[in-house]
């Protein structure tokens, strides 16, 4: 993955074989807590990964449509029901009805008070794997209270690309696509992580089903993107992580 230091333009590029390609969507905002949208385009169709809030719905969309035209996706994968991930959801269905909300039952029950209830969704539980037209495949893994209790993750199997959602999210001023020094980007994380994740038992939870996929990056919702060498320390991060409730109630911890 060549993301180039300053490519901040989106679409950007992320992966490319055989037809199926990752981009990352944007949007900038001037926030610590801007948010990261990403297009899977699989041949002539694609799914967004949390497209975001209503007030990025624009930008989202102008940056998808120099890729594919809205017409041309089947669907939205929605890691959980935060307005900074899905707010959109509704503008997006106004732009093509047909498609599909990937999610999980416990978000899919808080999705319509965005204003829709109407459209067709897949449960990512009770179906953890999607094949797209080309055969490649995506599946989704619980990630149970990180923070919401059913978030899940979505792996890409062509690119190897886990799509985190708010797990190893970052707060930052001074963000860059990609991470450049794991260490230093370890107290940008502290500071989502370590006020809204549940616990260390969540998170080490969480990295016992995923410590087995062939992981080549980690794109989370907020902040940088997570390269194939730091992957082995993301997941010792959440391995060691105190937080929430450890940090709340620590006189009751196991
Ligand atoms: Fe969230
Ligand atoms: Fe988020």
């Amino acid at each position: 993955m060549e993301t180039g230091a300053s490519a901040r333009e989106a679409p950007v590029l992320l992966f490319e074989r055989d037809g199926h390609a990752v981009y990352w969507l944007g949007a900038q905002q001037p926030t610590a807590f801007r948010c990261n949208a990403y297009l899977i385009k699989d041949g002539d169709t694609g799914v967004l990964v949390d497209p975001g809030g209503r007030t990025v719905f624009a930008a989202v969309r102008e940056a998808c449509e120099k890729v594919l035209p809205a017409a041309a996706l089947s669907g939205m994968i929605l890691c959980h029901q935060d307005p900074d991930v899905c707010a959109s959801m509704t503008d997006w269905l106004d732009l093509n009805a047909s498609l599909t909300v990937f999610t999980s039952p416990r978000t899919h029950v808080l999705l319509p008070y965005y204003g829709c209830s109407d459209y067709h969704w897949h449960d990512v539980e009770a179906q953890p794997e999607l094949s797209l037209a080309s055969g490649a495949k995506l599946r989704f893994v619980p990630a149970p209270f990180l923070h919401f209790p059913g978030a899940f993750v979505t792996f890409d199997e062509p690119s190897g690309f886990l799509f985190s959602g708010d797990v190893w999210a970052a707060l930052d001023f001074d963000w860059q696509l990609q991470v450049r020094s794991f260490e230093q980007h370890v107290p940008q994380m502290d500071l989502f992580h370590t006020e809204y994740m549940a616990s260390n038992v969540a998170a080490r939870g969480f990295v016992r089903c995923i410590e087995h996929l062939p992981i080549s990056a980690i794109l989370p919702q907020h902040g940088g993107i997570l390269a194939r060498e730091m992957v082995p320390e993301a997941l010792n991060y959440l391995r060691n992580l105190r937080c929430g409730l450890d940090i709340i109630y620590p006189d009751l911890e196991p």
